[in-house]
């Protein structure tokens, strides 16, 4: 992927190499059928839709000074971010990705963290399988609500369609009763510019902050959203 395709609408493009795992349509970033399809192509690596650890290290150790931070990882895909945190010192991470095959094979990659084959939009529904509400100090999104937004053909990315509205809440609504009352934080890093993700993530229950993360030369931003439980 290079950064300077990132767009405001939907997730960027692979490098022309990966073209054979794109979607004929952006809204098959919503469907675990075509995850798992990409998954499986792809074979066993490591990639990361952008902003490695390394470039996130600096925000991350201030949001989260507790290294003991039970820390839950929405759609983690084959990222490195959860096996940087871990070598850095974060070493309670449970990743969630509804992709079985990913999962499968990032569980033996990557046996030291937690992996559960898990939709994001079940977060309240299975909660108990997750130790119960209010019981996660961080939740962390990278990517992961930039796939539940993708837009298909004649939808429009400044009026998303009902059922998106729908899936973006379940999730928003499942990381809030996750997070622990006073103390949890949600982190969620996206391409997309703020007005685009703002209103679906505001919440009476936390306080939301946006941070710019600037890129490389020539390249766009990147947008670290930071809800802070009350
Ligand atoms: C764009 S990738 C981002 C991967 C990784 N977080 C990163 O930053 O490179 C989106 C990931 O979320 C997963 N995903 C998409 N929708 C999901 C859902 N509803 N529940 C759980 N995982 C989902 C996909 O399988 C994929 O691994």
């Amino acid at each position: 992927m290079s950064d300077t395709e990132a767009g405001p609408s939907n997730l960027p493009q692979r490098p022309s190499s990966k073209a054979r795992t794109e979607p004929e349509n952006n809204a098959d970033f919503q469907t675990r059928a075509y995850w798992d399809k990409r998954y499986a192509l792809e074979g066993d690596e490591d990639f990361d839709w952008f902003k490695k650890y390394g470039e996130v290290r600096d925000v991350f150790r201030t949001l989260i000074p507790d290294q003991s931070s039970r820390i839950l990882m929405l759609g983690t895909g084959n990222s490195t971010l959860s096996k940087d945190m871990y070598v850095d010192g974060f070493k309670d991470i449970t990743n969630i990705d509804f992709s079985t095959v990913l999962v499968e094979r990032m569980r033996a990659r990557q046996p030291e963290t937690q992996w559960m084959v898990m939709d994001v939009r079940d977060l309240a529904s299975r909660a108990s399988e997750l130790g119960g509400i209010g019981s996660w100090d961080i939740v962390i999104d990278k990517a992961t609500l930039d796939a539940l937004m993708a837009t298909g053909p004649g939808e429009s990315v400044w009026d998303p369609s009902p059922e998106v509205r729908r899936n973006v809440a379940l999730e928003v609504d499942g990381v809030m009763s996750l997070l622990k009352p006073a103390t949890g934080k949600f982190i969620y890093l996206t391409f997309a510019q703020p007005h685009f993700r703002t209103p679906y993530l505001s919440r009476p229950g936390w306080d939301l902050e946006v941070k710019t993360l600037e890129s490389t030369a020539g390249t766009f931003p990147y947008y670290l959203f930071v809800m802070s439980k009350r």
